[in-house]
């Protein structure tokens, strides 16, 4: 009998992230938060996406004097993955980061965000207790996303 087919782990369609993978895509994160422009938080926040076909894609937070226009990293990763590669990116993980050293899961709306371009088991990396990387899937973290009746 043959054996049973696995994942390719470096199958750019796979839903597997290697850790070599995940380590990246933390390190991308973490790098980018440097950019974050967030003087009223003080909050610098980094987001990479990796998407279906292997491309990664960086974003940080950008905040506002009109508190309610912050912009944040993984929304404005997802904006620049659309402008670069178009509307049909399909994501396959996402590392968010943080250089406050916090705890720190992604709010509702970057939940809904990442949901509108993922599948079920699309995988979400963000900053756990002491400094763990703590990782969810996105049908974890938004069991009952918002869903347009007619779309
Ligand atoms: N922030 C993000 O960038 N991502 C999240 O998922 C949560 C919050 C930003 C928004 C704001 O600039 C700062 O963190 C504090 O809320």
């Amino acid at each position: 009998m043959s054996p049973k087919p696995r994942p390719n782990p470096d199958s750019p369609n796979s839903s597997h992230v290697s850790p070599a993978q995940a380590a990246d895509l933390q390190q991308r994160a973490i790098a980018v938060a440097h950019h974050a422009y967030a003087p009223y938080s003080n909050f610098r926040v980094g987001a990479a996406v990796l998407l279906t076909d292997g491309t990664i894609v960086t974003g940080c937070n950008v905040e506002n004097a009109s508190y309610r226009l912050t912009v944040c990293a993984e929304q404005a990763a997802i904006a620049a993955a659309v402008s670069f590669r178009g509307p049909g990116i399909r994501i396959r993980a996402i590392a968010v980061a943080n250089l406050n050293d916090t705890a720190s899961q992604p709010c509702g709306a970057c939940r809904q965000t990442i949901h509108e371009f993922s599948s079920p088991d699309t995988i979400v990396f963000f900053p756990g207790e002491k400094g763990a990387i703590a990782q969810a899937t996105i049908a974890e973290l938004l069991p009952a996303a918002f869903l347009l009746s007619n779309s």
